[in-house]
């Protein structure tokens, strides 16, 4: 079945208002044309992250009742080092409270000026704790990715001679690890395959550079090598995270994607010293190595998600909605990022809106357009995120692709309201000449996507 039905079904709804046209343009001139300042209850479908969104099981709500909150010791604890060591198989588990905070505690611990980090694509965040700890972030995905029209099973692949390359320039004494990112999201949320997991460790270690995964969707990436890869389509999803995590030597984890809690993350390492180092720091920033700033309530909601994801009629369901919103949208012509990945489907504003310059933010007109016109929230990934001044020449540099992400929460929205997502996209594009551009109005020095204010050009 190429799009399998939900594998749930409905115990407790959470009803969602409607608002009208008046209403909605009211609410975006009030923030000032920036979805991230349009308060939430007034969103009919809320697609600006996967991330802390999904919806949790009756199985899930009933561990939090059996929440044990001791300081040190909590039961909820050792079922979630056990599940964690069981899939992804590292000797260490340290939780934390969400994914930016594995980061910022491996990094402090192991980075400084002068250092370098490679990686297929580091998200946002993780690229902020690169950079703010003085080593350097370098993507290094596999050219074809920034094509949003090539299909390829696997595009969130790393370039591995590009890998050789940097080693080889940088040295392999400023490298102090490398990275995957599972699914590449800044990509697209596009799979890496098992074999390019595998030639990347072979290729680091040939040079004593431990591979650290970043493993946020790693149960989506695992689906897609299933689905995919030769040799994987008898193996179970557990089977092949196993494998996965065996190349590594330790993974970074936001929780809240694939451990399908609304908070929650950890990182987990084979290396005894740096463990040491970073529990020390942990006790310092989140608390005692046994709830790492969780409640234990919410190492129990972790311990029985991840369980959970790793069920393939839940996953074969998840990805077909995503898939199935593409498809939907391929059939009317609407230019996207192909193929769809794991976890969103990316509008390419830049096609869909090619009368509007880069410097005039298609991403952002499309992202106006569609809380206006359906009440949906999507999030720019594009100029307003990424166009930066350049030094030297004093000019402005826009990124290369110009994307609108409509990240679909898990087991969240109904296919119903995904087909609603699909047609209001759709009739947005048959007039999607009428759409305008914007400037800006406020800006901060950085990160200012989060805070610009903007107004229609006139
Ligand atoms: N790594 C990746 C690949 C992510 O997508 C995210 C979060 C993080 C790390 C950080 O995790 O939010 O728990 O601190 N991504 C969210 C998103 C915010 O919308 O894509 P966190």
């Amino acid at each position: 079945m190429k799009y399998p039905p939900e594998p749930f079904k409905i115990k407790v709804v959470e009803p969602i208002g409607r608002t009208t046209r008046e209403e909605r343009e009211a609410v975006l001139e009030q923030a000032g044309y920036n979805v991230f300042n349009i308060p939430a209850d007034k969103i009919y479908i809320d697609l600006l992250t996967d991330s802390g969104t999904s919806a949790m099981s009756d199985n899930q709500w009933a561990g939090i009742m059996l929440g044990d909150e001791s300081y040190a010791g909590s039961r909820n604890y050792y079922h979630f080092e056990q599940t964690v060591q069981k899939i992804f198989g590292f000797k260490h588990v340290i939780p934390t409270h969400q994914g930016r905070v594995a980061e910022n505690l491996l990094f402090s611990t192991i980075l400084h000026k002068g250092l370098v980090v490679p990686n297929n694509s580091h998200f946002d965040t993780t690229r902020a704790n690169v950079e703010f700890n003085g080593a350097e972030a370098v993507d290094l995905v596999i050219d074809e990715a920034k094509d949003p029209n090539k299909i390829l099973p696997f595009k969130g692949n790393i370039d591995l001679d590009k890998l050789e390359a940097l080693i080889q320039k940088t040295g392999r004494e400023n490298i102090p690890l490398g990275m995957l990112t599972i699914t590449n999201n800044s990509g697209g949320g596009q799979p890496v395959s098992m074999a390019n997991i595998r030639a990347t460790a072979k290729l680091l270690h040939s040079y004593e550079i431990p591979l650290i995964l970043d493993a946020c969707r790693f149960a989506e990436n695992a689906w897609f090598i299933q689905q995919r890869e030769a040799g994987y389509a008898d193996k179970t999803i557990l089977e092949i995270a196993n494998e996965m995590f065996s190349y590594a030597d330790g993974c970074t984890m936001s929780a809240k994607k694939d451990g399908l809690v609304n908070i929650g993350g950890f990182i987990a390492l084979n290396d005894d010293q740096l463990t040491q180092q970073l529990t020390n720091r942990l006790i310092l920033i989140e608390g005692f190595p046994t709830y790492g700033g969780l409640a234990g309530r919410d190492l129990e909601a972790i311990a029985r998600g991840l369980e959970e994801v790793l069920d393939e009629n839940y996953l074969a369901y998840r990805i077909g909605q995503v898939a199935r919103m593409g498809d939907r949208l391929e059939e009317a012509g609407v230019p996207f990022l192909k193929p769809t990945g794991g976890h969103a489907v990316y509008l390419d504003a830049k096609s869909f809106l090619a009368h509007i310059p880069q410097s005039q933010f298609p991403g952002i007109a499309l992202t106006v357009e569609l809380y206006l016109h359906a009440g949906i929230r999507a999030v720019e990934i594009g100029s307003l995120m990424f166009a930066h001044k350049d030094e030297q020449t004093g000019t402005i540099q826009y990124p290369e692709l110009e994307l609108v992400r409509l990240a679909i929460p898990r087991r969240v929205y109904t296919n119903s309201q995904m087909e609603y997502v699909a047609e209001s996209i759709i009739e947005i594009y048959k007039k999607r000449q009428q759409l305008q551009g914007f400037e800006l109005t406020y800006e901060a020095p950085v990160l200012r996507h989060f805070t610009a204010r903007m107004q229609l050009l006139a």
